[in-house]
């Protein structure tokens, strides 16, 4: 393993997504793409009530509609033994089995599923189902139920409890000199990727074969083996491309059990493909939130005490209970020495929440990030000064060191970069003509995550090497940067190496989640990697045939798929040499990367700084974000193009947030309003301005190998509030609900 490699390095490098000529030829198959023979069409049923349950529900009209071949109810549907979810190691995301009874708990629960020869016909069929419901009033808004509010069963962000205290609270609020208290909201809001959910499901005797659009191979294959009650062998899970997630494809929802059970049930392959209606009530949302946000400083602006208390929505207890997790940077985000979080849900009848993209920095940071906005003018400080004056030099939470931070970096190289020196700090002070200009800035953080995950890589007589773990490439870049990551271990150019990925056939893999694939199945692609090197060049050096029989594991280096000797020129040889001397087809080496994240010592999270420029029209209230710059601290870059991408994507889901994004549910009928991209605004092209994203240089030896700390996440938080603190600065009007709309400037 000490042998030096000095590959003309790719990984970091700006290089094109190995899948990207697939995906614009078509040639990509998504999983509402595969090719099969004798296939049927499965169309889902949803509830048109959102809490009681079925009277009656008759499908012999639909029975005769030409194509059908089956439907499926809680009457007749065959069951699913059991549900399991996250903490038992499968996706399940609501621990309720779907169709096992006729109780509703949320509109457009899956209360049936017609297969029929044909999409159309299907879906003409689960039209004339008829349904009678014994309805009663859904429960819809937090307001209502506020003094209902409960305390969480489970952990907060998976390791914190409910109500949590550091020193002393009223101490802290006793010393403050200045104080600030206001309510933040934020509202509902749903991934929308571009791609659906989609499941196509195959039988051979007691064999299924799921092609599904998830992040969690592993987990889906988990879930379906413990319900269809079969040894998980039995289950194979594919996913080789999915058209965005945001971590709705996280979990397993109810349509991917129902399509297995679907298929079984008509003796054929099946294929169900969620509408973009039944993507807002059927794979989770991010939950409403409000958070009480209480600062006290001191007149020079140092948090004497910071509380972070409020309450988000979450499932009828029948489905489970999802927390979205808004306290939890703040325990670590700024050093204060009292603080205090609490969290409470309450129970309403819009179905589960679920993780997306920084399930609880996104929503969290736009709460923390605008009160001290609100605090550093009652300062009168900049906010940039206010945040350095209170920069948390180790994790005040775990008091352990940062494995790395490079937030000053971030705050100094954003500032330059946008030119926060132009802005003046009065309220309305900035115009452009009859527009009124506002700046803003706000902290960006997310954690470092790691997953245990594992990889094989095998090297080819021909000195090729295929590198395999079940992971999914999102369209974030996981693909390429594992083939570049593995050609660097390898020393070899990177077009002789191949990634391959999404499927349970291969080593196991994590799910795709916690902005974590490099980190987790990074590792294990860089040790399988090196592990094959090894075992090629061992054979090399017990080979008397090869110029490095007996060569000192130090002599040898390798440097563009060349093995050469440090001091002796005539010695060189390819991998390919080596195999076909030994007559050897291939040569494999298998890793198993593991994390012991209770003994690690320091503490791993990414960092950065998010700026955001407005223009506001001020008899419209329409605002326009005009310019926008992150700057961000987030380990080794893998891939310039793919990261800077992420980066893109999160600050543009960010400004969406902001400006666009809410999900509104008919408080009588519990019915989403606008379940369509025509209706819930996603922020277009037209929207969104120049963006900037920049990243630190950092050297983080401590997260993994690569020293990578994960890009997916970060971007999008402290996004909201940057726009929101602009969005002050412009008009000197405070809207504390997002979005943003011009009914709330006006
Ligand atoms: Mo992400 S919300 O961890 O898929």
């Amino acid at each position: 393993m000490n042998t030096q490699v000095k590959n003309n390095i790719v990984t970091g490098k700006p290089l094109d997504r190995v899948d990207g000529r697939l995906k614009v030829t078509g040639a990509a198959h998504y999983s509402a793409e595969i090719p099969m023979q004798n296939i049927a069409y499965a169309a889902l049923i949803g509830s048109t009530i959102a809490r009681g349950s079925i009277k009656t529900i008759d499908t012999s009209v639909a029975e005769k509609s030409p194509g059908v071949l089956a439907i499926l109810t809680h009457l007749n549907a065959p069951k699913f033994v059991k549900l399991s979810t996250f903490a038992t190691g499968g996706a399940g995301a609501e621990n309720r089995i779907p169709l096992s009874d006729g109780t509703i708990y949320h509109s457009g629960q899956y209360i049936g599923v017609v297969i029929a020869d044909t999409f159309e016909q299907a879906t003409h069929a689960a039209n004339l189902v008829r349904v009678s419901y014994e309805e009663k009033s859904p429960i819809t808004d937090i307001e209502s139920q506020r003094e209902r509010a409960i305390l969480p069963k489970g952990k907060v962000g998976f390791t914190k409890e409910a109500d949590t205290m550091r020193g002393d609270i009223e101490q802290g609020l006793a010393q403050a000199e200045v104080r600030i208290e206001q309510t933040y909201i934020t509202p509902t809001e749903h991934h929308n990727p571009m791609e659906p959910h989609a499941t196509t499901a195959v039988w051979e005797g007691d064999k299924l074969t799921v092609y599904d659009a998830t992040q969690y191979t592993f987990g889906v294959r988990k879930s379906l083996a413990d319900g269809f009650g079969i040894p998980e062998e039995n289950v194979r899970v594919v996913c080789n491309f999915i058209g965005g997630a945001f971590g709705c494809k996280g979990n397993m929802w109810s349509h991917v059990p129902l399509a297995a059970l679907a298929a079984r049930s008509v003796q054929r392959p099946v294929k169900l493909v969620l509408t973009r209606q039944q993507m807002f009530t059927g794979v989770g949302h991010r939950a409403e939130t409000e958070q009480k946000i209480t600062l006290g400083a001191t007149k020079d602006g140092r948090l004497t005490a910071l509380a972070h208390k409020g309450i988000s929505h979450t499932c009828e207890e029948a489905l489970g209970e999802f927390v979205e997790p808004f306290t939890v940077a703040t325990h670590m985000l700024y050093a204060c020495p009292n603080l205090q979080t609490s969290q409470r849900i309450v129970r309403l009848n819009k179905g589960q929440p679920t993780f997306m993209r920084a399930p609880g920095e996104a929503p969290g940071t736009y709460a923390l990030e605008a009160a001290l906005d609100e605090l550093a003018y009652a300062l009168k400080l900049d906010p940039i000064e206010l945040r350095l004056r209170n920069h948390a030099d180790i994790d005040p939470d775990s008091n352990r060191p940062w494995s790395s931070k490079s937030l000053k970096e971030c705050y100094q190289l954003g500032a330059e970069k946008f030119g926060w020196a132009r802005r003046n700090p009065e309220p309305r002070s900035m115009r452009d003509g009859r527009y009124l200009i506002g700046m803003g800035m706000a902290t960006a953080t997310y954690p470092v995550y790691r997953f245990g995950a594992s990889a094989i890589a095998r090297m080819m007589q021909d000195g090729s090497v295929v590198v395999q773990s079940g992971s999914h490439e999102m369209g974030t870049g996981t693909a390429t940067v594992m083939a570049q990551l593995a050609a660097d271990a390898l020393g070899m150019p990177f077009e002789q190496v191949r990634f391959e990925l999404g499927d349970t056939k291969m080593p196991r893999a994590p799910v795709s989640g916690g902005s974590a694939t490099v980190a987790s199945v990074g590792t294990a692609v860089e040790g399988a990697t090196k592990a094959v090197r090894a075992k090629v060049l061992e054979m090399a050096r017990e080979d008397k045939r090869s110029p490095f029989y007996n060569v000192a594991e130090t002599d040898i280096a390798i440097q563009d798929g060349k093995i050469l000797h440090k001091t002796d020129a005539t010695k060189s040889e390819t991998y390919a040499d080596i195999l076909k001397r030994q007559n050897m087809p291939q040569v494999e080496a298998s890793f198993d990367a593991k994390f012991d994240e209770a003994n690690n010592k320091f503490s791993m999270h990414s960092f950065g700084a998010q700026f955001a420029e407005v223009r506001i029209d001020p008899d419209l209230g329409e605002v326009r974000v005009t310019r926008f710059v992150g700057a961000f601290g987030t380990g080794r870059i893998m891939n310039y193009k793919t990261a800077r991408s992420q980066m893109l994507g999160g600050i543009v889901m960010g400004i969406g947030m902001a400006l666009h994004e809410e999900t509104i549910t008919d408080l009588q009928t519990g019915r989403i309003v606008n379940a369509s991209l025509g209706e819930y605004h996603v922020p277009v092209n037209a929207d969104i301005p120049a963006i900037e994203p920049y990243f630190v240089e950092e050297i983080d030896p401590h997260v993994n190998p690569m020293g990578a700390k994960g890009v997916g996440e970060i971007s999008i938080t402290g996004v909201a509030a940057a726009v929101a603190n602009a969005v002050y600065h412009a008009t000197g009007k405070r809207v504390r609900d997002l979005p943003i709309t011009p009914d709330k400037l006006l």
